[in-house]
């Protein structure tokens, strides 16, 4: 079986963005393929975190990515920072990438813009980690959201440096993009969903009835607005109500109020198990933590045979 990797950050709640741009993707392609996925803490300490969230969110996102269908027996689940070898090859990465790349980047510049006090060399060479995190365990594909496709146009070229200045070693990941590609935010409709715009521009899949009802009522109905609205409803609900939904908004008949109770009935009943299996895991902690422990030595054996195999090549051994 061919092997993927895939991570995410443990900077907050992860939202309906993050699960069917991505994470609903991780799940299913557990039947495919030897998955590795990651929490990857270290990213998340490019932004100004305090320890103790830290610590608790990335326990918290365990506990919601195997609420939503990841398979410890299936796949490896571990903490990046358990694992040596991630920043050890992003140095090697690092002096293989030209800045210039890493300044066109996207989100670097996003990133930059939001956080102009602290624009640290973290967020810089942040695509670096990112890269190796992949080639640590020289994952063939790779599957995320649409944000992400830049980060692995240069996963792909720094493996290509290193395969043309060393041997041929890592392969050219690929990734992976669900039909949901670019999930959009409830209150800024052109912006994609995303947890730095604000509680109200996302789901959050912990999110309670009472807050999920507030959040889709408050929604922005402009037409991109709308079309956003029924979009989402055609990832949860039937295809025939999101066609009928479609037709008549087409006609100028759709009512918003129609549509958004629509919306929030099936975005309810697809989280409701999703919530009770969160549930459990917070009752059952010690568990998830061998989960991340088991998955984390698992995931070490594999770094350690690329590592030694990298430090020979560039002549570190
Ligand atoms: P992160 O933690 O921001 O997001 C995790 C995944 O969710 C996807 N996503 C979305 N997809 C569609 N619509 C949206 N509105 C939306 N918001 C988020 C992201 O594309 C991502 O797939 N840099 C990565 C984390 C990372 C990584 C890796 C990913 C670190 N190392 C190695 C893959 C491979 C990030 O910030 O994702």
């Amino acid at each position: 079986m061919k092997k993927l990797f895939s991570g995410i950050k443990p900077t907050g709640k992860i939202h309906l963005g993050n699960y069917l741009g991505a994470l609903k993707n991780w799940a299913e392609l557990q039947k495919k393929y030897n998955c590795i996925y990651s929490i990857v803490d270290m990213h998340a300490l490019t932004i100004d975190i305090h320890p103790n969230e830290l610590r608790d969110n990335s326990l918290k996102l365990a506990i919601d990515l195997l609420a939503l269908g990841i398979d410890p027996k299936k796949s490896l689940l571990f903490r990046q920072s358990d694992v040596v070898g991630h920043t050890e090859l992003a140095w090697i990465f690092n002096c293989l990438t030209p800045v210039a790349e890493l300044e066109r980047m996207t989100q670097f510049k996003d990133e930059s813009k939001r956080s102009a006090g602290n624009v640290n060399a973290g967020l810089l060479t942040y695509p670096v980690l990112q890269a190796a995190d992949i080639l640590l365990y020289r994952a063939e594909t790779v599957p995320v959201g649409e944000d992400q496709l830049q980060h692995l146009e240069l996963t792909r070229i720094i493996a290509r440096k290193f395969n043309n200045r060393y041997q041929r070693y890592f392969p050219e990941s690929k990734p992976i993009i669900s039909p949901a590609r670019r999930v959009m935010s409830l209150k800024y409709p052109d912006k994609k969903m995303s947890k730095s715009h604000g509680e109200a521009s996302y789901i959050a899949i912990r999110d309670d009835e009472k807050t999920i009802t507030k959040k889709i009522q408050k929604a922005v109905t402009n037409e991109r607005g709308i079309l956003n609205l029924l979009e989402l409803y055609s990832y949860f609900g039937t295809q025939n109500k999101y066609k009928e939904m479609m037709e008549s908004h087409k006609a100028g008949k759709l009512m918003n109020l129609q549509l958004k109770e629509e919306l929030i009935k099936v975005i309810l009943e697809f989280l409701k198990p999703v919530q009770e299996k969160i549930a459990y895991y917070e009752d059952n902690k010690p568990k998830v933590e061998k989960i991340l422990r088991d998955g984390g030595k698992k995931a070490q054996r594999q770094a350690d045979q690329t590592m030694s195999q990298v430090k020979q090549l560039v002549g570190l051994k």
